[in-house]
C-alpha cells in the first residue's frame, strides 16, 4: 500500500500543481478515480473538506467535512484519505450528460481538473440480478470489451460505499470470494458458501489510466453493477393432492450438501429436522426419508385431509442457513376418483384402470410397502408392468404373469416434474388379490391348502387366515405354534419346495370360505375352500323339448345368500376368477330360478331341453366367497313329449296283465264255484269271493289313478345303487305348491318284485 503511495505521490510531484487528467466511463456504469493532494502541507492547516464540482456552469456536486467518511449525493460520493493524502470520487450510473470538465480540489489549497469522458458502449454500463442460494456456489460473469484484456480486473462491494474486494493484478483471491480472467473477452468473481451477508450490490470493472498521460494515473471503469439476491427458497411449487388420497414430494438438493441434514416443516411451525438419514421416520401421516446418496428428501404424506393444506418448506440444513423450497400443498375434494379390487390368478395378466386429472404429467403406478409407502413397480419389473398413455385422464396398467409378490394395494395417479422438485399425486387405490384355484372338499373329508411362498426367507413365520385378506385379525393357525387349538386343522411346512401347506379334516360346511396364506404381516395370497355336501345326487329325468324342473335343498337359509345352478363335472366350474355362472334369469333363457329357501328348496327350471342338457349339475349357493354345492343329475332322453308313452305302455302292459290275471282268477273262481255246486255242499264261498272282488277293485281302481296322474308327476326308474340303497325322486307339479324333493328308498331285495311301480306306489302311501 505504501509503495503504491509513493508512485502515486511521485507522480503527483512530477506532474505538478494544476494536475489535469482524464476518466472514461460509459453509460449507465460507474466511475472511480483518486484526486491526489498537491500540498503536502495541508495536514497542518484547519481541514475545510474536500470538494468536487462541476466547472462550467460552476456548480459544487459534493463536498466533505468528515475525513475518512464517505460523503454522498445522489450518484456522486467522495471519500477523503487525509493520511494517504488523496480524495476518491465515485459516480453511479453515467449518462451523456455527465459528460464535461469537473474540479477536485481541497478547499482554496489545491484543486484539479478532471475531464469526463462517458460513451456508451457495449457490454458496459449493464446492471444484472443474480440469484444465488444460501449455503451454495455462486458465480459472477464480467465480460468485457477486447481492449481491456490486459488490464487489471476489479471486484468491489458497493453496499453505500465501494469497498474494494479483489482483483486480477495482486490479490485474486479473499475468504470466499475468487476472480478468475479469461484474459479474453469474461472475468468470473466465485462466491463459494453464499450466506445472506452477501446479498447487496458489487460492481465489476477494468482498471485503466488516462490514454493520453499513458499509465500515470488510473482510475477504475465498473463495466457491470450486480446485484446478488441471496435467498433460502431454492422455489416454489403448488402441489395438488386430494382429500383421502396420498401426495409424494421428492425435493432435490445440490450435489455439495447431499449428505446434510434434510427437514420438512410446514412453514409457520416448528422444524423437523431428521435425525436419522437413509431411513424412513414417520410422523402421523407423514413419512420422510433423507437420502445422502442422492441428495434427495422424500416426503409422504399419506390419507390426506383438509388439515393437511398449507405452505410448507422442504429444506436442507447449511451451516447456520437453511435451504429449501417451498411446496403450497393444496388438498383437493376427491370427486370421481374411485378404488376398486381386482383379482388374478397366478401366471395370468390384470389390468388396472386409473384415473387423475392433471395435465401435462406423467403417469404413475406404485405399490405399498410394509411401511405404506408406496413405491414405483415400473422400474423394478421391467417389461413386465406396462402404462398406457392416458385417454381422458384413464389410463391402464397391465401387469403379466403376475406372481404372488404382485398382491398388495397400488395407488396410480400423476407424476409432475420441476427443476428442483417432483411430486406425485396418487388418486386411485386398487387392491389386488392373487387367488388360487378353488379348492374343493367334501363335507366329512378332508382338504389341503397349499400356499406357494415366494418370499425366500424360510425362517419367516407363515399364517392362515379364515375371511378378509386385507384386514387380518387373529389367524387359525401359525407355523410357530402347536397344532393343539384347533384339532382338525394343521399346518406343515414344506421348506424345500417352497410351500407351506394346511390340511382342513372332517369338513363341515361351516369351512367353506376364503383362506389367505400370508407371510410376514403382507398380504399373499388367497383361495376359496368350497365344501360339496355329502348327499347323494339326485337324478332328474325329462324328455328332449319338455321341462324339467329341479328343486335343490337349501342348506344356509338366509336369504342373502346367493343360489345358483351351473353345468360340470366339477363344482368349480361355477367360479372362475371371482365370476360367477349361474342361471339368474335372464330374459329368454331356457333357465329360471325361483328362491324358496324359506321352504327349503330352490328350484331350477329348464325348459326346451336338448340332449346335450343331460349331465351333471351343481346346485350353489355363496355368501361372502364361502360356496356350498350339491349334486344333481338330469338325464333327458331321446322321446318325444310328455307323458313318457315308455311308462305308460308299461303301465297299460302291467293293467293288461292284472286284469288278465284278474278275469283268469275270476274265471277260475267261477269253475271252482260252479265245481263246489255241482260236487259238493255250499259252504262260506261268497265271503272269500267278496274279499277277492275287493282287493281287486282296490286294485283297479290304483291302476286308474296311476294312468289319470302319470302326466301330472315323472318317477324315475332306480339307476344308481348306493350305499345298498336306491334312490328315485319325485317331483310333484300338480298343485302348484312349492315343490318338495322326495327320496324314496327301496331295499334293495325288493327290486326284485316284478312290480317296482306299484311297490313304490304303495310305499309312498
Ligand atoms: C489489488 O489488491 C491489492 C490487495 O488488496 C491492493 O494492494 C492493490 O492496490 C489492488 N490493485 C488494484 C489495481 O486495485
Ligand atoms: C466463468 O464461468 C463460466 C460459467 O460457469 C465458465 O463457463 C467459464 O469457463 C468461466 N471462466 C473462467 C475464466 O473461469
Ligand atoms: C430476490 O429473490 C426473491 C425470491 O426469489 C424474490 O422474491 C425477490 O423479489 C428478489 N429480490 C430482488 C431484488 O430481485
Ligand atoms: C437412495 O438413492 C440411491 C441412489 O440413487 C438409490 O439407489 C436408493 O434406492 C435410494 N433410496 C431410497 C429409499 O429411495
Ligand atoms: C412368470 O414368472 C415366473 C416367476 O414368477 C417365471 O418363473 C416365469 O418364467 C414367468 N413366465 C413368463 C412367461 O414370463
Ligand atoms: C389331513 O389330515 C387327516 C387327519 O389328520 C389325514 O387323514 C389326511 O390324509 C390329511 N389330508 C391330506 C390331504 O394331507
Ligand atoms: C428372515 O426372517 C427372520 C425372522 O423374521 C429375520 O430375523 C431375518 O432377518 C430375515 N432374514 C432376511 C434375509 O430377511
Ligand atoms: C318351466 O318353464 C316353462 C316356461 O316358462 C313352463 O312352460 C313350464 O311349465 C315350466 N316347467 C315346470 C316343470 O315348472
Amino acid at each position: 500500500m505504501r509503495s503504491a503511495f509513493t508512485i502515486f505521490i511521485t507522480l503527483f510531484l512530477i506532474s505538478g500543481q494544476g494536475l489535469c487528467f482524464k476518466v472514461h466511463g460509459c453509460t449507465g456504469g460507474s466511475l472511480l478515480f483518486k484526486c491526489m493532494y498537491s500540498n503536502q502541507k495541508s495536514s497542518d492547516v484547519e481541514n475545510d473538506g474536500a470538494y468536487f464540482s462541476r466547472d462550467n456552469p460552476y456548480k459544487m456536486v459534493i463536498n466533505t467535512k468528515i475525513q475518512s467518511c464517505w460523503s454522498h449525493n445522489g450518484r456522486f460520493a467522495v471519500y477523503d484519505d487525509e493520511i494517504r493524502k488523496f480524495i476518491l470520487v465515485l459516480i453511479k450510473n453515467l449518462s451523456r450528460e455527465d459528460d464535461g470538465t469537473y474540479t477536485c480540489g481541497h478547499d482554496h489549497k489545491w484543486n484539479h481538473n478532471v475531464e469526463l469522458v462517458v460513451k456508451s458502449e457495449s457490454s458496459c454500463g449493464t446492471s444484472v440480478i443474480q440469484a444465488s442460494y444460501a449455503g451454495q456456489e455462486t458465480t459472477i460473469i464480467c465480460k468485457y470489451q477486447d481492449k481491456f484484456k490486459k488490464s487489471t480486473k476489479v471486484f468491489y462491494t458497493l453496499n453505500g460505499d465501494p469497498v474494494h474486494m479483489l482483483n486480477s493484478s495482486s490479490q485474486s483471491s479473499v475468504k470466499r470470494f475468487s476472480l478468475s480472467d479469461s484474459h479474453k473477452d469474461h472475468f468470473n468473481v466465485t462466491i463459494s458458501s453464499v450466506s445472506a451477508e452477501d446479498d447487496g450490490d458489487y460492481l465489476c470493472g477494468v482498471e485503466r489510466s488516462d490514454d493520453q498521460r499513458s499509465s500515470s494515473i488510473t482510475h477504475i471503469t465498473f463495466i457491470q453493477k450486480i446485484h446478488l439476491n441471496v435467498t433460502n427458497k431454492i422455489t416454489s411449487v403448488q402441489v395438488q393432492a386430494y382429500i383421502g388420497r396420498i401426495v409424494f414430494i421428492k425435493c432435490k438438493f445440490p450435489q455439495k450438501i447431499k449428505e446434510n441434514k434434510k427437514f420438512f416443516m410446514r412453514a409457520e411451525s416448528q422444524k423437523i429436522m431428521l435425525d436419522e438419514q437413509n431411513q424412513w421416520i414417520h410422523h402421523d401421516n407423514v413419512h420422510m426419508y433423507d437420502n445422502t446418496t442422492e441428495g434427495h428428501l422424500k416426503v409422504f404424506i399419506s390419507d390426506l385431509s383438509a388439515a393437511n393444506e398449507g405452505t410448507y418448506r422442504c429444506g436442507v440444513n447449511i451451516d447456520q442457513d437453511d435451504l429449501y423450497t417451498e411446496v403450497k400443498l393444496n388438498v383437493n375434494k376427491a370427486g370421481d376418483f374411485h378404488s376398486s379390487s381386482e383379482a388374478a390368478f397366478i401366471g395370468e395378466s390384470v389390468k388396472l384402470t386409473c384415473i387423475h386429472r392433471e395435465k401435462n404429467t406423467v403417469n404413475h403406478i406404485c405399490k405399498e410397502n410394509h411401511d405404506k409407502i408406496c413405491q414405483n413397480i415400473v422400474s423394478s419389473n421391467k417389461g413386465r408392468v406396462q402404462i398406457s398413455d392416458s385417454t381422458d385422464g384413464v389410463f391402464t396398467v397391465s401387469i403379466s404373469n403376475v406372481s404372488v409378490r404382485d398382491a398388495g394395494v397400488y395407488w396410480c395417479g400423476a407424476k409432475t416434474r420441476d427443476t428442483h422438485l417432483t411430486f406425485i399425486s396418487l388418486t386411485t387405490k386398487l387392491e389386488l388379490t392373487l387367488t388360487m384355484q378353488p379348492v374343493m372338499g367334501r363335507e366329512g373329508d378332508s382338504a389341503e391348502i397349499r400356499c406357494p411362498n415366494e418370499d425366500h426367507n424360510l425362517s419367516e413365520i407363515k399364517y392362515f387366515y379364515k375371511g378378509k385378506c386385507f384386514t387380518q385379525e387373529v389367524p387359525i393357525i401359525r407355523s410357530d405354534e402347536g397344532h393343539i387349538k384347533r384339532p382338525h386343522i394343521s399346518m406343515k411346512d414344506n421348506t424345500e419346495l417352497n410351500v407351506f401347506t394346511v390340511n382342513i379334516s372332517s369338513l363341515r360346511a361351516e369351512d367353506a370360505g376364503i383362506y389367505c396364506c400370508v407371510v410376514r404381516d403382507m398380504f399373499i395370497i388367497s383361495t376359496e375352500l368350497m365344501i360339496i355336501m355329502k348327499e347323494v345326487p339326485v337324478i332328474h329325468k325329462a324328455s328332449v323339448r319338455g321341462s324339467a324342473s329341479i328343486s335343490c335343498k337349501c342348506i344356509r337359509k338366509h336369504t342373502q345368500h346367493q343360489r345358483f345352478f351351473c353345468k360340470g363335472n366339477q363344482p368349480n366350474i361355477c367360479v372362475h376368477a371371482g365370476v360367477l355362472v349361474s342361471f339368474n334369469k335372464p330374459a329368454n333363457s331356457r333357465f329360471s330360478l325361483t328362491d324358496e329357501c324359506s321352504a327349503g328348496v330352490f328350484t331350477v327350471n329348464i325348459s326346451q331341453l336338448t340332449e346335450e342338457d343331460s349331465g351333471k349339475y351343481w346346485c350353489g349357493e355363496e355368501s361372502s366367497g364361502s360356496f356350498l354345492f350339491t349334486e344333481v343329475h338330469l338325464n333327458v332322453n331321446t322321446e318325444t313329449n310328455m307323458p313318457d308313452p315308455n311308462s305308460a305302455n308299461s303301465e297299460f302292459s302291467v293293467i293288461v296283465v292284472v286284469s288278465v290275471c284278474l278275469i283268469l282268477i275270476a274265471g277260475c273262481l267261477l269253475l271252482l264255484f260252479f265245481k263246489k255246486k255241482y260236487y259238493s255242499k255250499q259252504v262260506r264261498t261268497g265271503i272269500t269271493s267278496s274279499a277277492d272282488r275287493r282287493q281287486t277293485a282296490d286294485h283297479e281302481t290304483d291302476q286308474e289313478e296311476i294312468q289319470d296322474s302319470s302326466p301330472l308327476y315323472s318317477v324315475q326308474l332306480p339307476t344308481i345303487p348306493s350305499d345298498g340303497l336306491l334312490y328315485a325322486s319325485v317331483s310333484f307339479q300338480k298343485h302348484g305348491e312349492s315343490l318338495v324333493e322326495a327320496a324314496v328308498a327301496f331295499n334293495k331285495d325288493e327290486t326284485h318284485c316284478d312290480y317296482a311301480s306299484v311297490n313304490h306306489r304303495l310305499t309312498h302311501n
